[in-house]
């Protein structure tokens, strides 16, 4: 197969440094080959492991497929200078590269960092949706008692403007909804503290 001509904008997707590149084009147009490709200018050219760079994808698919076609390139590159020990070193370093999706890798850097988080234990696992959901309601379910037994002025005032007779689950939705949201924020809590703070006016 004859050499790829890259185009301008691919070439610099495969070679730029120092800042970060955003890659958007059309399906099949060579998003991933470009990827692969910078990928295999960092080991051949700058002869940088492949164990020591940082590869996510969202899907086990992607991953596969990246994790493919890195070690096609390897081959290849392996067939153009057979003698290149650190290329082949390249292939048994590729068994323990971090191709993954970015759940698995952030689920494999909590299993290996968990204590240095507050709450976590080191048999933690991944709830499923539905056991997730009912923790969710457990907990306001919980929190919304102690509340209301503080009797606190403020929490009284939000519960008449936004329940109804029939008891407080608007309120309880409001609340869900706007938890779902934060969570879509780098800093949740951060940025509901400043959308508390707009409130107030002097
Ligand atoms: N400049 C080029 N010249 C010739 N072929 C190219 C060029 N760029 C990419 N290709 C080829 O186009 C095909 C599709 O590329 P690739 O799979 O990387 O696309 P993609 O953008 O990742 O696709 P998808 O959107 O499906 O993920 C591959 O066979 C790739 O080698
Ligand atoms: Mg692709």
């Amino acid at each position: 197969m004859a050499e790829v001509k890259w185009t301008k904008e691919q070439e610099s997707a495969i070679y730029d440094k120092g800042s970060n590149i955003l890659v958007a084009a059309a399906a099949g147009s060579g998003k991933t080959a470009v990827l692969v490709e910078r990928i295999l200018h960092k080991i051949v050219d700058e002869k940088i492991d492949i164990d020591k760079i940082l590869v996510v994808t969202f899907t086990n698919a992607a991953a596969s497929e990246m994790r493919q076609r890195i070690l096609d390139g390897i081959y290849k590159k392996i067939e153009e200078n057979p003698e290149e020990r650190f290329l082949q070193k390249q292939i048994t370093l590729l068994n323990k590269a971090n191709i993954c999706t970015i759940h698995s890798f952030c689920l494999e850097t909590i299993k290996n960092y968990f204590y240095e988080l507050d709450g976590f234990s080191a048999n933690f696992r991944i709830g499923d949706t539905a056991e997730i959901e009912l923790l969710k309601q457990d907990t306001l379910e919980e929190m919304l008692e102690k509340k209301y037994e503080e009797k606190e002025e403020n929490l009284i005032r939000l519960v008449d403007t936004y329940t109804n007779y029939r008891g407080d689950e608007p309120l309880k939705e409001i609340i869900l909804k706007v938890y779902d949201y934060i969570q879509s924020l780098p800093f949740p809590e951060k940025a509901l503290k400043e959308a508390v703070e707009k409130f107030n006016r002097k």
